[in-house]
């Protein structure tokens, strides 16, 4: 396969040359892609000024995603499965989708796309469950110049309002509704509810899945077969720009609204295809599963571009890993026989409580690789993956990247990279990361700890965060002169492999979720009985970090017996969604602000976390005295 490292010395060297000469390795990894036109310059950057990130890869070069997934590839893998489709229901049929018949059904859609007026640049938000449509819709969405922005089907009304609005989307595409284990989503009642204040979008298109009676809108509504009748499955690409934007992903930072961030084409191509086979080292006709959703970036990068940009076949599973039992995951490797299989602690540390039978009791000697993504991975579940799952002889490949990255920055490449229990291990080639003290100082050497940043660009990162540039430059590029700031706080050991320690800003990561507490206070405080409130994270042994909202309520006496928990979780769901439901919430009197007014959030975290012996300094506190009562109150164990 090419452009795959096959040994520990071709990855030392590919390290050391992606270092030295940045350009040229890209180059010779990109000469394998279809290109209507080649580049001029490989890459173009700018790390600082206040126009940061100023950074375009392959500059001039010309091309479509989707002809580097379909044409480059369809005279060897016509009649190969790319997509198989597993239902929630086991008891329903999967579909298995070659590269000719998805092709043809991204024609198809690309077509009726253009035809409801959708145009090149174009916004296109989609809202759908994990159906094939929703692989077959982005994949149209880029076939003609629209920007994809995928918001995951469990959001509220209100969150895919913002999302529409932000991006000022043209079109919505959604369905009756969504099955999730044993729930239902209504997706089009809440599409509708969203729509009240979403005035951009001018057609929705929506898929029958669940078959629930549904209200069509008169000359806005349509459903998905009337729209695609007649349709023809042939359509020519349209020509991109390596820097026209490919889509937008919506993702939580420590302040505001959630901000859109902008991949553009052809460097994030490079890049999501050369990480996947990589990471994974996928060998021809191994079956690969990510059993993400794909309205998160892992889904986007590892269920569909980087693996149809392989030519593999990937699997995608419309279900959830306890439904209808604890044994589902493990049914569906033996299914399939899947060789590589990646999924998040969370989901991990969920099916080791549920005992070992349900691993033992299939066969699971296909498996090859166990990725693991979105949050630490805890020594006890890695052991668990390796030795139970993987019968010791699986490598697990801790993969540590972000929304923004948009691939995998840190991981071992499986098999090859030596692994330790809890480490990403080492940068992947072209990636430069640093660590750095609080002023910004680089942290030499090994066996150290602090700030992780990235100091020169891969092709796969963020170019804007959409609508506000500056906002771009302000998260990532503002703290720190001339380096990406991660958010993240990481430890490199003795032999500089990473191991990634977690957020440092005010982001939750919430079974692999990412949650800015922000978000969660300003939706707890709508609830008109509420004050203020303050939102930490705290260690949850299933969803890593769980949320912890210390609420003070207009009145304090009555918040008990008038049920008023309940209804600031019901805001937050109604707000945002199930994901950003407090797992626990303590009514105070009062919150530890300083004599300027900003809350001590330090202080509150500790208690969450349980350990209320270095406080450190209250003395500047407003009112020393709250400290004292949220500890006697706090609903944790707190060590004094
Ligand atoms: C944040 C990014 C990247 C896809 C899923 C999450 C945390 C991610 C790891 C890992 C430790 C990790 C970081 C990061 N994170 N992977 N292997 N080890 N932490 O994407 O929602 O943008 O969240 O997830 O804190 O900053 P995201």
């Amino acid at each position: 396969m090419t452009n795959k490292i096959t040994s520990l010395t071709e990855y030392l060297k590919a390290y050391q040359e992606s270092i030295a000469h940045p350009d040229d390795f890209w180059a010779k990894i990109a000469t394998t892609h279809f290109w209507r036109k080649s580049w001029d310059q490989v890459v173009k950057w700018r790390f600082d000024g206040d126009q940061a990130p100023d950074v375009q890869w392959f500059v001039n070069g010309k091309l479509n995603i989707t002809e580097n997934i379909f044409e480059r590839q369809l005279f060897m893998r016509e009649n190969q499965t790319a997509i198989i489709w597993e239902p929630n229901d086991p008891k329903e049929k999967e579909i298995y989708l070659t590269y000719g018949e998805l092709f043809e059904k991204v024609n198809q859609f690309a077509n009726t796309l253009l035809k409801l007026g959708v145009k090149k640049g174009d916004r296109v938000a989609i809202y759908l469950p994990m159906v094939p449509e929703l692989a077959i819709s982005m994949l149209a969405c880029a076939r003609i110049g629209a920007i994809h922005s995928i918001i995951f089907a469990g959001f509220s009304a209100t969150a895919l309002s913002d999302r529409i609005v932000d991006a000022q989307a043209k079109v919505l595409l959604t369905a009756d509704g969504g099955f999730r284990g044993n729930k239902t989503i209504a997706l089009k009642e809440i599409s509708d509810e969203a729509l009240e204040t979403s005035p951009t979008v001018e057609q929705v298109v929506v898929l029958k899945r669940t078959g629930e009676s549904v209200s069509m809108k008169e000359g806005r509504d349509i459903w998905w077969h009337d729209a695609i009748k007649n349709v023809s499955t042939e359509n020519t690409a349209e020509v991109m720009d390596a820097e026209d934007p490919l889509f937008i992903l919506y993702t939580s930072g420590s302040t505001g609204k959630p901000k859109g961030v902008v991949h553009t084409t052809a460097g994030y191509m490079v890049y999501s295809e050369y990480t996947f086979k990589n990471v994974f080292q996928y060998d021809e006709g191994d079956m690969y599963w990510c059993t993400a959703d794909i309205g998160w970036v892992t889904g986007h990068s590892y269920i569909i571009y980087g693996p149809l940009l392989t030519g593999a076949t990937t699997i995608m599973f419309e279900g959830i890993p306890t439904f209808p039992d604890a044994g589902r995951f493990w049914d569906i490797v033996d299914k399939y026989k899947v060789n590589q299989i990646y999924t998040a602690p969370t989901a991990i540390r969920a099916l080791m409580a549920q005992g070992d039978e349900w691993v033992t009791k299939h066969d699971l000697s296909s498996l090859k690789v166990l990725g693991t993504v979105g949050e630490p991975i805890n020594e006890e579940a890695w052991r668990w993956y390796h030795e139970v799952v993987g019968k010791g002889h699986c490598p697990v490949v801790d993969t540590w990247w972000q929304t923004e990255t948009g691939g995998i920055l840190i991981a071992p490449l499986a098999g090859i990279t030596p692994t330790k229990p809890t480490m990403a291990t080492l940068p992947l080639p072209g990636v430069q990361p640093v660590l750095v003290d609080q002023e910004g100082n680089e942290i030499k050497g090994n066996g150290v700890q602090g700030i992780l940043c990235i100091k020169h660009p891969w092709p796969g990162m963020l170019r804007t965060t959409w609508g506000d540039h500056d906002r771009c430059y302000q998260t990532y590029f503002s703290m720190y002169k001339g380096l990406y700031l991660t958010g993240d706080g990481a430890k490199r050991d003795e032999e500089g492999y990473y191991r990634i320690i977690g957020r440092i800003d005010d982001v939750i990561n919430v079974s692999g979720h990412r949650i800015g507490t922000a978000e969660v206070e300003d939706a707890i405080n709508q609830h008109p009985k509420v004050v203020e409130s303050a939102v930490v994270g705290y260690p949850h042994p299933i969803k890593g970090s769980g949320i912890y909202a210390y609420v003070i309520a207009e009145e304090m006496a009555d918040a008990q017996k008038n049920g008023l928990e309940d209804e600031i979780r019901d805001t937050v769901n109604r707000l945002i969604g199930p994901i950003a439901k407090p797992d626990v919430i303590q009514m105070v009197s009062g919150l530890p602000k300083t004599r300027s007014g900003k809350i001590m959030r330090r202080i509150l975290r500790k208690i969450g976390e349980g350990d209320a012996t270095q406080l450190g300094d209250i003395s500047t506190l407003l009112d020393p005295s709250v400290v004292e009562e949220i500890i006697a109150g706090a609903k944790v164990e707190v060590k004094r």
